[in-house]
């Protein structure tokens, strides 16, 4: 019997087609390599040899499959779910809520804050209670696409230029909602800490501040932080106030940006007693599980990923990183002003610097992300300073380059002009 697709006329054998694909391979991770070292736009760390052991590890080719709720063991035995809550207690732990919750990993930000905004849905649903959902301008384009996933009533609030939220615009919008809504209805605010394109931190004692003035019930505000870059440098900081203990309500963290896993994932957070308000129980008797995550499968190699790289740092490993991508930040924006570079910026306390946009080749060359005539430079940790050093020399070259051509222009028009005049 033959199939469909069978060719047993073939001229390519099986061993020439493997050699086709290794060879594929091969230049597909030469290259990759490559652009490794100018990974300079993005909140991600490249290369990561550590991890090479856990990859090749034979852990790598087999199926390990988290199926549903970290806590809740189905029929199958190939998951790493003991893993995954050891990951998860982690982070609890460094936000201080251990005694009381509730996460998963996810596939990343993205479906982290789409959960925490899909439980403020349920919560408020469960209660028969209508929800506004509120997220600043500045926030990240996960955010309005999970509004629209879940179809919520949103207000969108102003920002600063640094890119924090507007308090005085919050208050502006939370008094026109209850024009519209005298019941008052629930809030679900996300709360931006680390913006995209400036990490411009949103301080949630501010936020509070506004609730408390307009008196709205606070039992009818849930706060979702959005914590993708962020959120293992921000506990760390001195001076921050706790997210827990001022109201917030859920987080989500990216684990292949500062924790350092190498595949996208990360990590949702919240208490397990809202979660339980808001979700009830969903037993699904066919994989022996709760139904509590987005995704039915779910990659258990990702969860033992960030468990590797959490126990390997460690609170200590992770705050000294912490540091020192902070202290590199602070040291090219250093570069940057000795040069006179334009539109220097850089928000306190994060490893995000920001600068005029600089010329398409350099865009280019080092990968960077650009918006509004702004680019950054997103200082990971393998962002080292003689990584920044040729950085700034290849600016310096670019901007000589570009200002003789500006006086190469001005020339031709001079003497363009006098042909003319
Ligand atoms: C503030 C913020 N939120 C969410 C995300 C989305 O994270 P992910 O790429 O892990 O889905 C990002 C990614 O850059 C981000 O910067």
């Amino acid at each position: 019997m033959s199939l469909q697709g069978e060719d047993p006329e073939s001229d390519k054998d099986d061993i020439e087609r493997l050699a086709e694909a290794e060879i594929r391979l091969a230049h597909f991770q030469a290259e990759q390599i490559r652009h490794a070292t100018t990974y300079f736009g993005y909140p991600e760390v490249p290369e990561n040899n550590d991890l090479s052991t856990l990859g090749v590890s034979g852990l790598a080719r087999l199926h390990l499959n988290n199926a549903g709720d970290p806590w809740v063991h189905g029929s199958a035995q190939m998951h790493t779910k003991e893993f995954e809550r050891e990951a998860l207690a982690f982070v609890a732990d460094l936000y201080g809520i251990t005694d009381d919750y509730w996460g998963y990993t996810t596939s990343g930000g993205t479906e982290g804050n789409l959960y925490g905004m899909y439980m403020a849905r349920e919560y408020f649903g469960a209660k028969g209670e209508p929800l506004v959902f509120i997220y600043s301008a500045s926030s990240h384009y996960s955010i309005p696409k999970n509004a629209r996933l879940l179809q919520l009533s949103t207000r969108i609030i102003e920002c600063e230029p640094s890119g924090e939220m507007r308090y005085d615009a919050l208050k502006e919008t939370l008094k026109e909602v209850e024009t519209t809504w005298p019941e008052r209805p629930g809030l679900s605010i996300s709360l931006n800490i680390g913006t995209t394109m400036t990490g411009a931190v949103d301080q949630v004692t501010r936020i509070n501040d506004v609730l408390s003035e307009i008196g709205w019930p606070r039992e009818k505000v849930l706060i979702h932080a959005d914590a993708a870059l962020l959120g293992l440098i921000y506990p760390f900081i001195e001076g921050n106030p706790d997210l827990f203990e001022n109201g917030v309500s859920s987080i989500a963290v990216s684990g292949h940006k500062f924790a350092g896993t190498i595949h996208p994932c990360g990590i949702f957070l919240t208490k397990k007693s809202l979660h339980g308000q808001a979700f009830g129980d969903h037993w699904i008797p066919y994989v022996g599980t709760e139904d509590t995550t987005i995704s039915g499968s779910r990659n258990g190699f990702l969860a033992l990923n960030l468990w590797y790289v959490l126990r390997k740092k460690g609170r200590h490993g992770l705050a000294r990183e912490a540091r020192t991508c902070i202290e590199n930040a602070e040291y090219l924006t250093k570069q940057l002003n000795e040069m006179n570079y334009p539109k220097v910026s850089m928000a306190p306390k994060q490893n995000i610097v920001v600068f005029q946009k600089p010329s398409d080749a350099m865009i280019k060359k080092y990968q960077l992300a650009a918006e509004g005539g702004i680019a950054h430079v997103v200082v990971m940790q393998h962002i080292t300073r003689s990584r920044i050093d040729g950085f700034c020399r290849d600016l310096r070259k670019s901007l000589d380059q570009a200002r003789f051509e500006l006086r190469q222009d001005a020339n031709t028009a001079a003497v363009g002009g006098g042909v003319e005049g």
